[in-house]
């Protein structure tokens, strides 16, 4: 539709009508009986039949033939046959579930992450869907915050090349091309910064931590044209995001130039009032509409009482109407006002949904995302061994994390799956040993799914307990290496997930510690939404492979790991804490005024009187079957001044007996500046591919912008003086070279 008929549109249109176009529900409202509707969860949200009826957009419904239905009857009914938008979370895949988005971020491969975008978005459209909420670019440090596992980590540069990838799968050249759904940027701005990582908590942080390294990824996304923003649950600056003037208007609208669509979080502006910031309903539309907040997910709050505010002269119209603009624009770039049903096409999603290209994508990604953290020379398997494969996640489906809607278990590939594809029966054997979570323990809150969908939904007893631990112990002594798959139990990380203590359940470590005394060659692999204590582990097993809940095709990508037929490049993209009194914890941090290093006996430096200062396992790290010699930093010259460039390069030599990849970071630091500055900060990576004995030169432009901050006076720009820059294989490098920046 052309932007004057868009306008006569909307010109056209009743209050009401737009006010109508401003309200999301669920899908569900359509699928149940519309008198129980009534009666039930719409009475609860001020909700009457019209509204319901003329909702501009719906969440969380699937499917092309249901889509459609909906479609039709709803743009008959509508006095302008507007069409509706689908929307849904779409967070790591439709159907074909890929590894859950932190691991992605392990991956440290844009393109792969652009291709499985793609794929998701080819499976959602032809399902009908219009809208994805994703990616999620909040920045993470805190373990225990159980939605880190759908942030891509705790790095601004790589969150933001993560974030745009991501956009550019879902929205290709224009999202109204087949195959392509709109992009939303989640959640503005802070959520991931959530008070001691308890969801739904505040974050409190300084407007340069914010702009400095939590703004960096949602403005990447904008700029790679995402059409949609979604705000946060929490108050930044003790003002709830939702409805946060500053933060929608001058930062999103005003700064980042954003022009799309802004939705509220579920039921956030009704929150709100809960915050204490809005009085009541009508107080939380007007906060909300002010700040310009387009859509009202799952609220009666602007149903209800926008047309009123506009009618009563405290709303002027032209906000209503601004926002409503947005809604329609994204219909027509959408194509909806030429084909309102676009590509929902039952025929073309069966043909799709977990095809053999998107399932081989699938275990390519649960392949490069695996992070090892340790070997002593046990991996690869050698297959002539004899191995017992041992732990709940040996045969263990849920490994697609609790964020997959439309994901089934039933879909995955376990690892014993595949190992049986590739090793001989008579050198295997495989056994359970523990459940997940162990008798008597309970998730509270998660009804549908709870106990019920755990892995070992069948109860056992204490005697299938003692039987099941026994025969594990068993073939672990009789085995030359045990394959022990454990770990989180998938309902542990998500939404509403926050954690205390990041562990193991006890039920599988105490399965751990009994294999470790009749064994020493255990390799385990980790599944995993989070970060998680894994000291133990890690000192008593021999080898170390971080899987996370590695997706649809996950037992694949593991054994593919274990065998040796892909070569291990995954890097940590978050660090994992020594234990969780170090929370937060993130390799990007201020100096203090007595940084501790490792050795000083003088107690008063900054450090922990019973645990080290550094992580377990650092940002940036992980391991190889390859050994890569990096050799020293090479500077093309000692100082450049702005406008100029300089060059850092090295020499990345695979000295090992395999072909291998390895990521090669490069970090910057400004040593002195008009504020104090990271002691480290990843500016780029690259992947180097090299066979054996093979050497490659791995160069990095650096130019002024890589070198800019957020100087005392609030203006972007680099200051002259001296920098470091560190090329290694981890945030950890000490591969270090210095040059002057003069003016
Ligand atoms: C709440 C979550 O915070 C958000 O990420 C999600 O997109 C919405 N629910 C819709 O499901």
């Amino acid at each position: 539709m052309e932007k004057q008929q868009l306008e006569e549109l909307l010109k056209d249109m009743s209050l009401q009508e737009k006010v109508d176009q401003m309200l999301q529900i669920t899908g569900r409202f359509y699928q149940m009986d519309i008198n129980s509707v009534l009666t039930g969860p719409a009475l609860q949200m001020g909700l009457i039949e019209s509204d319901i009826n003329m909702a501009g957009s719906i969440l969380g419904t699937y499917g092309a033939k249901e889509l459609k239905q909906i479609q039709k009857t709803y743009m008959e009914q509508h006095p302008h046959h507007i069409p509706m938008l689908f929307m849904m979370d779409i967070i790591h895949g439709m159907k074909t579930i890929f590894p859950m988005p932190l691991a992605m971020g392990a991956s440290f491969e844009p393109e792969l992450v652009r291709r499985c975008a793609q794929a998701s978005a080819k499976e959602a459209a032809y399902s009908g869907l219009h809208v994805t909420f994703s990616p999620m670019v909040d920045l993470v440090r805190d373990a225990r915050w159980g939605r880190v596992m759908e942030s891509t980590g705790e790095d601004p540069y790589l969150n933001s090349r993560m974030a745009e990838a991501q956009v550019r799968g879902f929205q290709g050249e224009s999202m109204s091309e087949e195959g392509r759904v709109c992009a939303c940027v989640k959640h503005f701005a802070g959520y991931g910064a959530a008070v001691a990582g308890r969801e739904y908590s505040a974050a409190e942080l300084s407007e340069r931590t914010l702009r400095q390294y939590y703004f960096p990824a949602y403005k990447a996304g904008i700029d790679a044209g995402a059409g949609m923003v979604m705000t946060a649950f929490n108050t930044i600056d003790n003002i709830p995001a939702t409805a946060n003037r500053w933060l929608m208007r001058d930062i999103l609208r005003g700064e980042m130039g954003f022009g799309g669509v802004l939705i509220s979080d579920f039921s956030a502006i009704l929150e709100t009032v809960v915050h204490g910031y809005a009085e009541d309903k009508k107080d939380a539309a007007k906060k909300a509409v002010e700040a310009g907040v387009d859509i009202d997910m799952m609220t009666g709050c602007y149903s209800e009482n926008l047309a009123e505010l506009v009618e009563q002269g405290i709303v002027p119209e032209s906000l209503v109407d601004e926002c409503v603009w947005r809604i329609l624009d994204l219909k027509n770039k959408l194509g909806l006002f030429d084909n309102p049903y676009k590509d929902a096409d039952e025929a073309k999603a069966e043909e799709v949904i977990l095809c053999r290209e998107h399932r081989a994508l699938a275990r390519e990604a649960a392949g490069k995302s695996c992070v090892l953290l340790k070997n002593e020379n046990i991996l690869p398997l050698n297959k002539e061994k004899k191995i017992a494969f041992i732990g709940p996640y040996t045969y263990c489906k849920k490994i697609i994390s609790n964020w997959s809607v439309a994901g089934e278990s039933k879909d995955c590939v376990s690892v014993k799956e595949a190992a049986d594809e590739i090793f001989d029966s008579i050198h295997t054997s495989y056994h359970a040993g523990s459940q997940m979570t162990g008798r008597k323990v309970r998730f509270e809150g998660f009804s549908a799914f709870g106990k019920a969908a755990e892995p070992d939904d069948e109860e056992w007893g204490e005697e299938k307990e003692r039987k099941e631990l026994e025969e594990a112990v068993r073939a672990a002594k009789e085995a030359e290496i045990v394959v022990l798959s454990v770990g989180e139990s998938y309902l542990h990380s998500g939404e509403a997930c926050s954690r205390a203590f990041l562990d193991i359940p006890e039920v599988q470590m105490n399965l751990f510690r009994r294999i470790a005394e009749v064994n020493p060659n255990i390799v385990v692999v980790l599944f995993n939404g989070r970060p998680l204590d894994i000291r133990e582990i890690s000192a008593k097993s021999k080898a170390l492979l971080v899987a996370w809940m590695p997706g649809t095709e996950g037992g694949h990508g593991i054994v593919d790991v274990l065998t040796g037929k892909v070569n291990p490049s995954g890097k940590l993209p978050m660090s994992f804490p020594y234990c969780v009194g170090q929370c937060p914890v993130f390799y990007n941090e201020l100096s203090t005024g007595r940084p501790y290093r490792e050795g000083d006996t003088n107690r008063y430096f900054s450090k922990y009187l019973d645990i080290p200062n550094k992580p377990l396992y650092p940002f940036g790290y992980g391991l190889s079957y390859s050994e890569f010699e990096i050799s020293p930093v090479k500077l093309n010259k000692n100082s450049f001044c702005e406008g100029d460039v300089i060059t850092a390069s090295v020499t990345v030599k695979n000295t090992g007996e395999f072909p291998g990849t390895e990521v090669i970071q490069l970090y910057v630091q400004d040593v002195a500046a008009s504020v104090a500055r990271p002691v480290k900060e990843l500016k780029g990576f690259e992947k180097v591919t090299l066979r054996e004995s093979e050497e490659a030169v791995v160069s990095f432009r650096i130019d002024e912008t890589m070198l800019s901050f957020i100087r005392a006076d609030g203006t972007v720009g680099c200051e002259p003086g001296l920098f470091r820059i560190w090329v290694g294989n981890s945030s950890e490098t000490s591969n270090m070279a210095e040059f002057w920046l003069t003016k």
